[in-house]
């Protein structure tokens, strides 16, 4: 199997729309005509949730008029949020379910105007060359057996100046599986930081900013309980993971606090 074949039978449930639908309704929302804050933390499908992508977004200096490419976009949760920045979005993912639910909820925000969202992979986008000002990939790389490929394509993709901000979970797979990312370690893949920068170099890059954000996202997993499954809230990040969500959740949980796995901030910029 490959990487992608892997991530898309990973992701993918059948019945996301049903069980999103059902949480909207249920917390009084109509789906079909939503604020982007009615998801909740549904749609950021990475830990630190939605204060994540706020503290991303301010690291890769998204606002009004950039054209951000968001590499492997899940259900859109940051998507939207750059665009409520002012920024317009062009969105790439793999997982057929995602993307079409995406694009139906940036319509139902009213966004459609300034989202994008495609099914392609992120090794290969057939976007057009120097067509972005800045790049986010956010809790991806753990999909990407080939991320010197990857980080290739964004170099491509990106002008002169433009940036790159990278927020995965670093360290290696010896880990305790299923992940949210991975069933098994074979078909996780997780790399050190120096591996990242090594990739990021060779592609072209300039590193500029690594840092560790386990304190950050530890506090939003203690005080906002974002990967607790006594969490009563429906619209939270394990109703994407499909089977086996608490045992997945306890995992990442576990390997963060270890210090197995750090969130990390990576920001990279195209030479002018
Ligand atoms: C953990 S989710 C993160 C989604 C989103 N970035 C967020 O933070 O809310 C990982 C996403 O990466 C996508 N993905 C994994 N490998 C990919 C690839 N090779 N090309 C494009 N998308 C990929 C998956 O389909 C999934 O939507």
């Amino acid at each position: 199997m490959s990487d992608t074949s892997e991530t898309i039978s990973r992701y993918s449930t059948g019945d996301l729309r049903e069980r999103l639908h059902a949480a909207l309704w249920a917390a009084g929302k109509e789906p079909a005509v939503l604020k982007p804050t009615d998801l909740g933390e549904a749609d950021h499908f990475h830990t630190g949730g939605r204060a994540a992508t706020e503290y991303v977004a301010r690291a890769v200096g998204i606002g009004l008029g950039t054209r951000v490419l968001d590499v492997g976009s899940g259900l859109g949760g940051p998507a939207r949020y750059f665009a409520s920045l002012g920024a317009v979005v062009t969105g790439v993912d793999v997982t057929a379910e995602f993307v079409e639910l995406a694009t139906e909820l940036n319509n139902a925000c009213g966004m459609g105007g300034s989202i994008t969202m495609h099914r392609k992979p992120a090794q290969h986008t057939g976007l057009p060359a120097a067509s972005f000002d800045a790049a986010v990939l956010m809790h991806v790389g753990m999909n990407l057996g080939d991320k010197a490929g990857v980080f290739a394509e964004i170099h491509r993709l990106l002008r002169r100046g433009g940036t790159l901000g990278i927020y995965d979970l670093l360290g290696t797979n010896e880990l305790s599986y299923p992940m949210p990312w991975a069933d098994r370690a074979e078909t996780s893949h997780v790399e050190t930081t120096a591996d990242y920068e090594r990739y990021l170099r060779a592609a072209g890059f300039l590193v500029t900013e690594d840092t560790d954000r386990s304190a950050e996202v530890l506090q939003v997993i203690r005080e906002h309980g974002q990967f607790n499954p006594m969490n009563p809230d429906q619209l939270a990040t394990p109703m994407i993971l499909g089977a086996e969500v608490a045992a997945r959740m306890d995992h990442v949980v576990a390997a963060i606090g270890a210090g197995h796995l750090a969130p990390r901030l990576i920001i990279a910029v195209k030479p002018v």
